[in-house]
């Protein structure tokens, strides 16, 4: 898919005042860190349309990217930030669980991973969460130009390895990224196109 524009359009902590219009949406979650922000700016090949930093806790809002006047990027804030008041943490939990269970048009999320470390409790329990509340997800593996091929491969399987020991039957959809080098670049578009064109062949 051809990326034409990329428009930020909003900031807000309320699900009740997202974008009122019937776009199909798609949202990254994940620890603190793990790239979500840079991974929205890779597939929309902008350098700074979502804000970034080496620093966890970066983002701190729902933020919507309108793409081709046809479908939202939402970049969210991480979890597991370990330097937030446990008060800002419940009001953190409530809005972003709040727009996971309301928000109608969200077709997918994409829960990101890096590569590089085992299985973490926090993800398990938020992949659960997910599934147990039937909202679709992929897993997006980040990150990936920090190990070498052979490494990658070995890390990919253990982690899937590892969901299928816990509560899941089958593997996730899922893919491997980098917003240092497009890696994955492609897959996710055409991934994103294809729900786009079921979303509106729908309607
Ligand atoms: P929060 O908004 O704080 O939740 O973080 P985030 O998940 O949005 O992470 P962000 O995109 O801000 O990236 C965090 C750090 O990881 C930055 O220093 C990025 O440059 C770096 N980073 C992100 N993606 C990649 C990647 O694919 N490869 C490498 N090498 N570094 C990356
Ligand atoms: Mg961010």
């Amino acid at each position: 898919m051809k990326i034409k524009s990329a428009d930020f359009l909003m900031s807000n902590s309320n699900v009740e005042n997202c974008p009122n219009q019937p776009l199909p949406e798609y949202a990254f979650i994940g620890r603190s860190n793990v790239g979500k922000s840079s991974l929205i700016n890779m597939l929309t090949s902008r350098k700074s349309l979502a804000k970034t930093s080496g620093r966890p806790g970066k983002t701190q809002l729902i933020n919507h990217f309108k793409i081709n006047d046809q479908w939202f990027l939402v970049d969210l804030p991480g979890y597991g930030y370990a330097r937030v008041s446990k008060k800002d943490k419940k009001t953190f939990q409530k809005y972003i669980t709040d727009y996971f269970l309301k928000r109608e048009q969200l077709v997918s999320a994409f829960l990101l991973i890096d590569i590089r470390h085992e299985a973490q409790k926090i993800d398990l329990e938020f992949m659960q969460w997910l599934g147990e509340n039937g909202i679709p997800f992929s897993i997006l593996f980040t990150k990936a130009d920090k190990l070498k091929p052979k490494a990658i491969e070995r890390n990919v399987k253990n982690y899937l390895d590892q969901l299928l020991l816990g509560a899941w039957e089958e593997v996730p959809n899922h893919f491997i990224t980098s917003s240092s080098n497009s890696l994955g670049k492609e897959e996710v578009l055409n991934y994103i196109q294809e729900i786009n064109t079921r979303f509106y062949e729908g309607k």
